[in-house]
């Protein structure tokens, strides 16, 4: 079966925001960037055939020095340009492997470099009889609801609760299928794409992530990132 990756890194990083600078997924923690750890985890898979980076086109010099060393890999696509929303970034993607026909794709944001390859079998493993399904951690935490000045209304069960990570895997046809109605539709609004394959009706399962699989959103994040990796790879 083939297996097609993208890896959305179209996003401004306003959260991550430095008024320098570029966007976080090129900037370096330890002593490589965030864009090329998120890379070769999926690279070091030989089942995946394919990978493209959706980027955003005003920093395609940074993307260049980001895979500088990954470019050999002759299954490292040209990059595409991505929207102004991750939805439509994703889309922008899969529009661009339709001619490559993949059995699956896999879809990671730049901004998770830690994803372990094992999880990532795990994930593929799992397409094997679900349509869809994404990496994802049980929430430990006690859950309340409060209202706006901060008052609890109430405490909510955590049982069956997920908290969605990527990557996602999907079956490549149903979901562009399912991408390409949403967006027809003014659908705008999914900020993952296990729910825009809930909203076709898909059957979605969640597949156990290992630990430590973070995002990186804040400047905090990349700076905590950063200082670990240093002294792991001293
Ligand atoms: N992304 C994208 N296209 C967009 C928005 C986001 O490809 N229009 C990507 C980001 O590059 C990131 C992933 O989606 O790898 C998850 O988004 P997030 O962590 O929110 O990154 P940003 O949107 O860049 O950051 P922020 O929301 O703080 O601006
Ligand atoms: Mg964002």
């Amino acid at each position: 079966q083939k297996i097609a990756v993208i890896v959305v890194a179209a996003g401004s990083g306003t959260r991550a925001g430095r008024a320098d600078g570029p966007p976080k997924q090129y900037r370096s923690i330890g002593r490589r960037p965030i864009l090329a750890r998120s890379l070769g985890a999926f690279m070091a898979l030989p089942a995946v055939g394919r990978i493209v980076c959706v980027i955003d086109p005003a920093f395609v010099a940074e993307y260049r020095t980001a895979i500088d060393g990954l470019a050999a890999d002759p299954r490292l696509a040209e990059p595409v340009a991505g929207g102004a929303t991750r939805q439509a970034s994703v889309l922008a993607g899969l529009e661009a492997l339709a001619p490559f026909a993949p059995d699956l794709v896999l879809i990671h944001d730049a901004a998770r470099p830690f994803v372990a390859p094992v999880a990532i079998t795990r994930l593929i493993d799992r397409l094997a009889d679900i349509p869809a399904a994404l990496l994802a951690h049980p929430v430990v935490d006690t859950l309340k609801q409060a209202d706006a000045d901060g008052r609890v209304i109430g405490t909510r069960a955590r049982d069956g609760l997920w908290a969605a990570e990527t990557p996602q895997g999907f079956r490549f046809a149903p979901l562009l299928d399912a991408h390409r109605r949403a967006a027809a539709e003014g659908r705008t609004d999914f900020t993952d794409d296990a729910a825009v394959a809930e909203w076709a009706g898909l059957p979605v399962a969640v597949v156990a992530s290992e630990p430590g699989n973070l995002k990186i959103t804040s400047l905090a994040d990349l700076e905590a990132a950063d200082r670990r990796l240093r002294m792991e790879e001293f």
